[in-house]
């Protein structure tokens, strides 16, 4: 997986990424990352991206020629004609973890952070294949949008999480939150760990462990808890 980021801010980016388990996949090929900086295509010797709104209105636009260009560049570098361009912007379609698999998929992505009021509509209109959000609340940028995808795609791919745990361990992760867990020592604070989870019987531990993802999922997202019985036709 190849992830071309067009951002104004390619340190915040590469920082972030280049650590912990998406920086180790990074190092072992799993995946690549670049950046290119928008403000390297800006419109005058001034290091213009940004302009005033046509209409009116508080703050400033980025303009199309600059994102245009270093959209051209990344394309290239993807060396994949049929790359999706992801937009993170607090408009698109929520982001979920059905996403993130699709995405996993695909060879490269060029994601696109936008920043001040927003982006011209359009070059959008023009590039753009995916329109995501990562919640209802708007961030000054869509960098860490944008790391929240690259992250979440990254740890779907083969390897990127080592040898002993894979996504696919996660039977039932997708649909339920997960269990509770518990490592030493035995008592902590005179909070103990649950006694069977301390039996070697697997079979018993699997059975605790899903009748609490259900209790946990039912109590903490009761609209997740729905979807999961009524996807089994227990309703
Ligand atoms: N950019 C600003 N806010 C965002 C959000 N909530 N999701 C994705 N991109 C964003």
């Amino acid at each position: 997986m190849r992830f071309e980021v067009l951002t104004l801010f390619p340190g915040m980016i590469e920082t972030a990424f280049m650590n912990g388990v998406t920086g180790r996949a990074a190092s072992n090929g799993i995946v690549s990352l670049d950046t290119v900086n928008i403000r390297d295509y800006c419109v005058n010797n001034y290091g213009s991206v940004d302009d005033y709104t046509y209409g009116g209105g508080a703050g400033m636009l980025m303009m199309c020629e600059p994102v245009y260009n270093a959209y051209l560049e990344a394309k290239k570098k993807a060396g994949d004609e049929a790359c999706r361009v992801v937009y993170m912007t607090p408009q698109g379609e929520p982001y979920t973890q059905e996403k993130a698999a699709e995405f996993s998929k695909e060879e490269a992505l060029i994601i696109l952070c936008g920043h001040y009021e927003g982006i011209d509509e359009r070059v959008l209109e023009e590039i753009v294949t995916d329109n995501i959000s990562i919640g209802d609340y708007v961030l000054t940028g869509g960098e860490l949008a944008a790391l929240v995808v690259m992250d979440s795609v990254t740890r779907l791919l083969p390897g990127a999480l080592g040898n002993d745990s894979s996504p696919d361990n996660e039977s039932f992760s997708e649909e339920l939150l997960e269990y509770p867990q518990y490592t030493r020592p035995g008592v902590w604070h005179e909070k103990e760990v649950p006694e069977i989870l301390l039996s070697g019987d697997h079979k018993k531990v699997d059975q605790y462990r899903m009748r609490e993802a259900r209790r946990r999922t039912k109590e903490r997202r009761p609209e997740l808890y729905e979807k999961y019985l009524k996807k089994r036709g227990i309703f």
